[in-house]
């Protein structure tokens, strides 16, 4: 099995001033660096804060994401942000079709898929997001759903580029209700997702592509979580807000 180093990324949506921003940055800064090399942390706040926040990171470890982008470089796109604009800024990630984007602001499939190659395309890794709804999941649909979310995003790349390409799987359900999924639940998605992957780009590239899971991550159940085969990470909000429990998550291993 691939050596896949595990990525703890918070997510901080529609939260936080540029001055509460650069304190909690400050203080994942400190605890994340001393967490070594074993885990990746990255951390993504709103477009507004991301100077300030890259520089309270300057020379750190932690890692810095947009929470979307435009597909377009530029142009007549009123109130859009380009990749280059996030790479200028700092960032080496960008968030893609979280389904609060998918759910409030009619991402598609397709739409998710063109930003992830257009990501890629500008010196941005991705982390797309796929997952079903309650109602998808009570229905049955999970896989087609899911399977359906990550095909589109894996035909849109070549093999090469889908292993710089994070998949998070969030079920719909369980994010920001306190309902986590159950190691089952989550591994049968996450083996689900990696076999999806091999299907499209071969055995060599499901091993080597990151699937993090997301949705009421919290450091009691993280441990849990990190110990399945499948999942390498989490996609965390809630949680990432306040640097005790975020730190937490990032020393999963102590937990
Ligand atoms: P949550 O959010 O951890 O608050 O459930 C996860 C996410 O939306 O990425």
């Amino acid at each position: 099995m691939a050596n896949r180093t595990p990525l703890i990324a918070g997510n901080w949506k529609l939260n936080k001033t540029t001055a509460e921003a650069v304190a909690l940055a400050t203080e994942i800064k400190s605890g994340a660096d001393a967490a070594g090399s074993d885990v990746d942390v990255l951390v993504s706040p709103v477009f507004t804060v991301l100077a300030a926040v890259a520089k309270a990171l300057a020379g750190s470890k932690v890692f810095l994401a947009g929470q979307n982008m435009h597909s377009e470089l530029s142009g007549a796109y009123t109130g859009e942000i380009a990749p280059t604009m996030l790479t200028d800024v700092g960032c080496s990630h960008v968030i893609l079709g979280h389904s609060e984007r998918r759910q409030y602001f009619g991402e598609t499939d397709e739409g998710v898929a063109k930003k992830t190659k257009v990501a890629l395309d500008n010196g941005l890794l991705p982390i797309s997001c796929v997952g079903e709804t309650l109602e998808e999941r009570e229905g049955g649909k999970t896989m087609d759903v899911v399977g359906r979310q990550v095909d589109a995003i894996l035909k849109a790349v070549s093999a090469d580029e889908a292993t710089k390409v994070v998949i998070a799987y969030e079920p719909v359900w369980a994010i920001g209700t306190g309902k986590v999924a159950t190691p089952e639940q989550a591994q049968e998605v996450h083996a689900f997702v990696r076999k999806r992957v091999g299907d499209v780009h071969g055995p060599a590239v499901a091993d080597a592509v990151r699937i993090l899971y997301g949705g009421s991550v919290k450091p009691d159940n993280v441990k849990g979580l990190m110990a399945l085969p499948d999942v390498d990470g989490a996609l965390v909000g809630g949680a990432s807000l306040k640097a005790d429990s975020f730190l937490k998550l990032v020393h999963f291993d102590k937990q």
